[in-house]
């Protein structure tokens, strides 16, 4: 079943999200899926500013960059220390290896770390294309961890981040759609006119590969939290 929830901005989509976080937490979740991207940010602001306390926790998150050294602030690793990490440390933190030279040897190692760290409440962003993690439109909704070409649109809605275009990873690590499928729960998180497509595609269109996002509809506990701009076509 999919909840919409509709805020006003994101600081009471943060709101909404860290109840979650907390309601988990105090019914013994242990395992928390995390993202990167703009959208979660103001929640993990919320998180790092109150008690909740993840020392006894697992994290598990979505995806990297194909290429960059931890150490690289648009890796993902970097990401995570800098939002969360750094302030909110978990007993045991996975991100996929971005440097791993043995590629196909990296995605049956993270699938390993999903299959023992079930996934408890899974935090999600999404593309304009409707991807989630870096699962593109195509992958398959049994998807295991893989490494994807990330498509045109991706590396341009990307490259704000860096100094330029051409400095933005072609490829990356992702859990598939059938891993994050096995979460507990599913959180994501969407604001803005450019999410307003996808928004419309996952939540009434059909389940379609094109939109990645749309095999949500399979799960039985998702929470959308939309400001006003990502649901306007709904
Ligand atoms: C990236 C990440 C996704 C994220 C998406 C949207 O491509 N791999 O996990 O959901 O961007 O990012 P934003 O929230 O900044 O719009």
């Amino acid at each position: 079943m999919m909840k919409i929830i509709k805020v006003k901005d994101q600081v009471e989509g943060a709101q909404k999200g860290f109840e979650i976080f907390k309601e988990g937490l105090a019914n013994d979740a242990k395992v928390f899926g995390l993202a990167t991207g703009s959208s979660p940010i103001a929640f993990y602001q919320k998180v790092v500013a109150s008690d909740l306390d993840f020392t006894e926790c697992t994290s598990v998150n979505l995806d990297e960059y194909v290429g960059l050294p931890a150490e690289n602030d648009q890796s993902y690793h970097y990401f995570m220390k800098e939002n969360l990490f750094n302030k909110k440390p978990f007993a045991k933190s996975y991100v996929p290896n971005g440097l791993a030279s043995d590629i196909p040897a990296e995605l049956k190692r993270y699938d390993q770390v999903i299959a023992d760290n079930p996934v408890d409440i899974q935090i999600l962003g999404i593309g304009q294309n409707g991807h989630i993690g870096f699962n593109e439109p195509g992958s398959s909704f049994d998807s295991n961890t893989q490494e994807v070409q990330l498509t045109e649109s991706t590396i341009k809605a990307n490259a704000r981040f860096f100094e330029n275009e051409a400095d933005v990873p072609t490829k990356a690590i992702s859990m598939g759609i059938g891993s994050i499928l096995k979460a507990k729960k599913i959180v994501l998180f969407a604001y803005g006119e450019s999410k307003a497509e996808a928004i419309k595609g996952t939540v009434e269109g059909p389940q379609t590969t094109d939109v990645p996002a749309s095999a949500l509809q399979l799960h039985d506990d998702v929470t959308i939290i939309v400001d006003e701009a990502a649901a306007s076509l709904l």
